[in-house]
């Protein structure tokens, strides 16, 4: 709900406050960001910022109006350069008659209810309501529109600028953010992320200290390198308590975030297009919108805080033909068999994957003219029938028999030099003048600032997706960008983007029935642009159970796990050569949308036989895993040697129990159960998993009445048929039990037996803790 007297305006969220005010020199000041508080007649002075006198240099924005108002000293709902301002402000104009400098005040505002999307970027939809303030120049006729989205239930704000040029003459837009949010420090600490190819997601805390911190990619993508996500929270906050606010940006391309904290306490958070290389020219009477900043607040912690994001992105964000639908089960051929595959290799990995109950056949890179390597073949729509001599419709036919969906990789954006296109029309691909552009890859990226080029690829794609029953697309992108070419150079990196948009946009309403997935080497390019076409993501093209546990309680601060594609894939990993348990790769995999990357004849008998085991229970618990309220707990967060992961759905909650490296001597531990009710009855389950007898090393002589050589060949041997079952436990108990985090785990193995009453975790080890609510028939 959106309250005002024309002059504080309150952005009523569920449990929050967003109070702004226009100050008496005209401009809008921030006042407030945080849960309820009552105002006496919208009298805000009590809690707005007091910038008292001037302080020694400071610039005095008007003083006929204001003797002693600085904008240096407030706290800002918008600010601009060259009128007094010293920190970084969200926008750089320039024009030639008055070169950068412009004043932006107070005009108007309009309330609506009626919302309409950006018209070229991504909006997320069904907002409850929307406050646009009109801020002129006081020279020119330019306006800038603060727009706030209002998302009620989840408290979510969402936020952006439009600026629109109603001059004669050009406008350049040197800088144009989507907001600037401008609060007091409390001892703040910034959560972020960093990484790179196959280290997507890495979490990094530190402390605020005075001057700009930045978070950024230039690479034309969202960039692995650092998610626009972040989050300020007091240092005292835990998982579980604590103020905090999170932050992000509906954006693909290059984007930019700051955190400036000033001498005086005053701390600036900003996010929005990268102004590296931006020059974007206003002609008159066109406008340009900003992508939409997401904001969230919460005084109870980091889960709270997650859960307004994760319901914001499943209910306003992704592809509404998705969100809350089960995503199927894949098998993706790309691990098992790289570029090296014909129709009957194939044919055979999907037999053994719909044995197991695997929903949807993945085909992967290669499918295409001459790609048997990275070197060869992008750009080519023509399928290579030596590899598959029925063609795609031939081979999509075979594997709808055997009861699984069909679904094909693409890399759209992107050629070889030996394609046809790059040879018909070398103007297609992204180069500057005669320079020799570099590659990346082996290839070239398509210039999809062009019109040509994004039919090419419309019409293109929609070719082949007519040609077979296609209900699944991986939408991979594996460069970044180099050599954007002199022409406007300024709007490249931003026009590439309204570009991609179009080219997605069209195709996803085009086919509604498939499920678009999205891919850049992994997480080069996941946002939550994409996913509002692209509802999940393969978040990183390491599949490690560690690395992805990891990876996924940082994006789990802002993105939900129906966002996530994780993958089983063979025991020793192919990124990290680290050997992982199938209990711990399957556990993992688990919290998202589950799929297989591996050649299943080619993984121990005694795994091999556990898949369909494996895959019931998340079959059975698929809503929760995908869509599940989400809680990570603090030794997690910290960094602890057990993690624990819980998910919660509408009857039931799941717990993973991670260990990353064994200690001698484990310390005992309880359930940490999330949100149950006290006076319902549950039960809790140890998921049973089969442990490898090859694991005790030469501590199997223990209990053989003869000597055996635990690396020989009879081990071996036995090995194949023969697994120790781990401990398994079923209890009833009430939830107050469990919400007070009284039921205690078994001790963990500490090198003296194995048994019911030891959990054999060991390194990267886990179990599973499935928490069932009982009816009351049930219990007597
Ligand atoms: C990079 C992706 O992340 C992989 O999953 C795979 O699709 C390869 N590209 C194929 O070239």
């Amino acid at each position: 709900m959106i309250k005002t007297n024309d002059k504080v305006f309150v952005l009523e969220t569920k449990n929050n406050f967003y109070i702004l005010s226009v100050n008496n020199v005209g401009l809008v000041s921030h006042v407030y960001y945080g849960k309820h508080i009552d105002l006496v007649d919208f009298d805000v002075t009590p809690i707005s910022l007091r910038t008292g006198l001037p302080r020694g240099t400071a610039t005095i924005y008007d003083e006929e109006k204001d003797k002693d108002y600085s904008m240096d000293l407030d706290l800002l709902e918008f600010s601009f350069p060259h009128k007094g301002d010293y920190l970084e402000t969200p926008i750089l104009f320039k024009n030639d008659k008055y070169g950068y400098v412009f004043d932006f005040t107070y005009d108007h505002y309009e309330i609506r209810k009626e919302i309409l999307p950006l018209k070229d970027l991504p909006s997320p939809y069904d907002a409850d309501e929307e406050l646009i303030i009109y801020l002129k120049d006081k020279k020119e006729d330019i306006i800038v529109e603060l727009h706030y989205l209002l998302f009620s239930e989840e408290d979510v704000i969402a936020r952006n600028i439009v600026i629109k040029n109603n001059t004669k003459e050009d406008l350049h837009l040197l800088k144009a953010l989507s907001m600037n949010l401008d609060l007091l420090n409390r001892d703040y600490e910034l959560i972020s992320t960093y990484g790179g190819w196959i280290s997507e997601n890495q979490r990094a805390v530190q402390e605020i200290k005075p001057g700009t911190f930045k978070i950024e990619s230039l690479t034309g993508n969202t960039s692995a390198r650092h998610n626009p996500l972040f989050l300020i929270k007091e240092k005292s906050t835990t998982v579980d308590q604590g103020n905090v606010y999170a932050v992000n940006l509906m954006y693909s391309g290059n984007h930019y975030e700051t955190i400036e904290l000033s001498a005086y306490g005053k701390l600036r958070l900003m996010t929005g297009i990268n102004p590296f290389c931006f020059d974007y020219i206003l002609k008159e009477n066109e406008v340009f919108e900003t992508p939409f900043a997401i904001l969230s607040f919460s005084d109870k912690g980091l889960n709270d805080i997650s859960a307004h994001m994760h319901d914001f992105v499943n209910k306003h964000v992704t592809n509404k033909n998705w969100s809350f639908c089960p995503r199927p089960v894949a098998i993706n051929n790309w691990e098992a068999t790289a570029w090296k595959f014909n129709e009957s290799r194939l044919l055979s990995l999907a037999k053994d994957a719909s044995k197991n109950g695997v929903e949807l056949f993945v085909l992967d890179d290669g499918w295409f003219g001459a790609r048997d390597d990275d070197f060869h073949g992008l750009g080519d729509y023509t399928v290579n029938k030596k590899k598959l001599p029925h063609g795609l419709n031939g081979l999509a036919k075979r594997i709808n028999k055997l009861g699984m969906k069909f679904g094909l990789w693409f890399e759209p954006e992107m050629v070889n030099t030996d394609a046809v296109v790059y040879k018909e029309h070398p103007e297609y691909v992204i180069k500057n003048n005669d320079r020799t552009p570099s590659f990346g890859r082996h290839q070239l990226v398509l210039d999809l600032t062009q019109k040509a080029v994004q039919d090419y690829i419309i019409e293109n794609v929609s070719k082949v997706l007519d040609s077979a029953n296609i209900e699944y697309v991986k939408w991979d992108m594996n460069r970044n960008i180099s050599d954007i070419p002199a022409f406007r150079c300024g709007e490249f990196y931003h026009r590439y983007i309204l570009g991609l948009y179009r080219v997605i946009s069209t195709l996803v309403e085009k086919y509604p029935h498939i499920l678009f997935e999205n891919c850049a080497s992994g997480g080069n390019r996941f946002d939550l642009g994409m996913t509002r076409y692209f509802p999940q993501t393969w978040i990183s093209d390491d599949s490690d159970a560690l690395e992805r546990i990891n990876m996924m309680s940082t994006l789990t601060l802002g993105y939900p796990q129906s966002t996530f594609s994780n993958h089983v894939s063979s025991a020793v990993n192919n990124q990290l050569l680290r050997r992982t348990p199938i209990e711990t790769r399957f556990n993992v995999a688990y919290f998202g949308v589950l799929g297989f990357e591996l050649l299943f004849n080619e993984m121990e008998k005694v795994d091999r036989n556990k898949v369909s085991y494996f895959l019931d229970i998340y079959k059975k618990h698929r809503m929760t895993f995908q869509y599940g309220k989400m809680y990570q707990t603090d030794s997690f967060f910290n960094h602890g040697n057990e993690h624990f992961l819980i998910v919660k759905g509408e009857k039931d909650e799941i717990i993973l129990d991670f260990n990353t490296l064994q200690k001698p001597a484990p310390v005992d531990t309880y359930l940490p159960s999330r949100d149950l009710d006290d006076e319902k009855l549950y039960s809790v389950k140890t998921v049973q998993t089969f442990m490898n007898i090859k694991r005790f090393g030469g501590l199997v002589n223990m209990i053989l009445p003869f000597h055996v050589n635990p690396e020989g060949g009879l081990v071996n041997l036995v090995s194949k048929f023969k697994t120790i079952d781990s401990e398994h436990h079923e209890f009833l108990v009430m939830g107050n039990v469990l919400n007070n985090q009284s039921l205690t785990l078994p001790h963990q193995w500490s090198g003296t037996g194995v048994g019911d009453e030891v959990r054999v975790l060991g390194d990267f080890g886990s179990r599973l803790y499935i928490i069932e609510e009982k009816d009351e028939k049930d219990s007597n």
